[in-house]
């Protein structure tokens, strides 16, 4: 399984045969000409979605017409799943959605035969899965690719993809990725639990981002994932508890939710929860060229009243994350 896992992931590069028929596990699968592609694509479609002209590409020659992808979600999603959905769905292709509570995952099947069995039907498997490694043991039984969709406190590499993406676009200005060297990204909340977060630092790391992480003393970015960030050679990165410290200096807040499901216990989590909140009189201490962004969904973090400030990004974001997703789509199957 270790074997057919290795032969199933990749190093996705500028090549686009590269990416045909393989599997995405990690952001570290991810060489920078690779992202520069993704992008590339990535803005083609946005641009496609945005015609509605009646010999519109997406209409006239949808590329994944006759395609199939699998959502298998066993964890609950709002953004990763509808947005893969719609991806496949704007390329021509469509999808089958299997629901935990009313398959056979309830009467005990396992995960590697789920996605046997969901792959005998489809052509790749979105998959979300609380335990971290999921996505690598189904990559190894897999003949077709499978795309993590978050794994646990693990990685959420496609969402990394369109964070990066939205930081560059908002950001990076023409220079695009190349633009972020010295930016200061502040990383807000449950750094620990956070899988978004994990996946994006290591990204971040590749352009020479200036990493700040702010959370409670007990919800850390774990040293593994500051290693590697380390390794990359290109970023400074410092703790903080106060965010105080980081506003007047970030170019992007990046605020996430602390992740109750993760919690041992109910008194643990309400110890930590609400220990940072962005509101208006927050945000008067912040650049006015900053970015605020947030995976979402948000709990309390970001009040509504934030919303219409023009440096508010999240929504923007979560739109981003359909068009990178079918960029991703569409270089996996071959027909970008
Ligand atoms: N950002 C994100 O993963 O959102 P969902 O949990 O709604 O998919």
């Amino acid at each position: 399984r270790a074997k057919r896992a290795e032969e199933n992931m990749a190093t996705f590069t500028a090549d686009k045969a590269s990416w045909e028929g393989k599997s995405v596990v990690s952001v570290s699968q991810f060489s920078t000409e690779g992202l520069g592609l993704l992008y590339a694509v990535a803005g083609k479609m946005k641009e496609m979605v945005a015609d509605k002209s009646d010999d519109a590409t997406l209409s006239r020659n949808p590329p994944l017409r006759g395609r199939v992808l699998g959502t298998l979600f066993y964890e609950t999603s709002t953004r990763t799943a509808c947005s893969f959905q719609a991806a496949v769905a704007r390329l021509g292709g469509t999808f089958v959605s299997v629901d935990p509570a009313s398959s056979s995952i309830k009467k005990g099947e396992s995960l590697e035969d789920t996605v046997m069995s969901l792959l005998s039907y489809c052509d790749a498997v979105a998959l979300r899965h609380p335990a971290k490694g999921a996505a690598r043991a189904a990559v190894g039984v897999a003949r077709r690719p499978v795309l993590n969709a978050g794994d646990g406190v693990g990685e959420h590499p496609t969402q990394a993809l369109l964070d990066l993406y939205t930081i560059a676009a908002e950001l990076g200005g023409e220079a695009g990725l190349s633009g972020l060297r010295g930016k200061v990204v502040a990383l807000i909340g449950d750094l620990k639990h956070g899988r978004t977060v994990h996946s994006l630092a290591k990204l971040l790391a590749r352009f020479g981002c200036v990493l700040r992480y702010v959370s409670p003393a007990s919800l850390q970015m774990p040293r593994y994932i500051q290693d590697e960030v380390e390794s990359a050679g290109e970023s400074v990165q410092t703790e903080v508890e106060d965010i105080g410290v980081v506003l007047e200096e970030a170019d992007v807040l990046y605020v996430t939710r602390v992740q109750k499901e993760r919690f041992a216990s109910r008194e643990e989590f309400d110890r930590v929860n609400g220990s940072y909140k962005i509101t208006p009189e927050v945000l008067s201490k912040v650049k006015p060229s900053s970015v605020l962004m947030h995976p979402l969904p948000r709990v309390g973090e970001i009040v509504e009243d934030c919303d219409l400030d023009p440096r508010a990004a999240y929504f923007k974001q979560m739109e981003n994350g359909m068009y990178v997703r079918m960029a991703l789509l569409a270089l996996v199957f071959g027909k970008a």
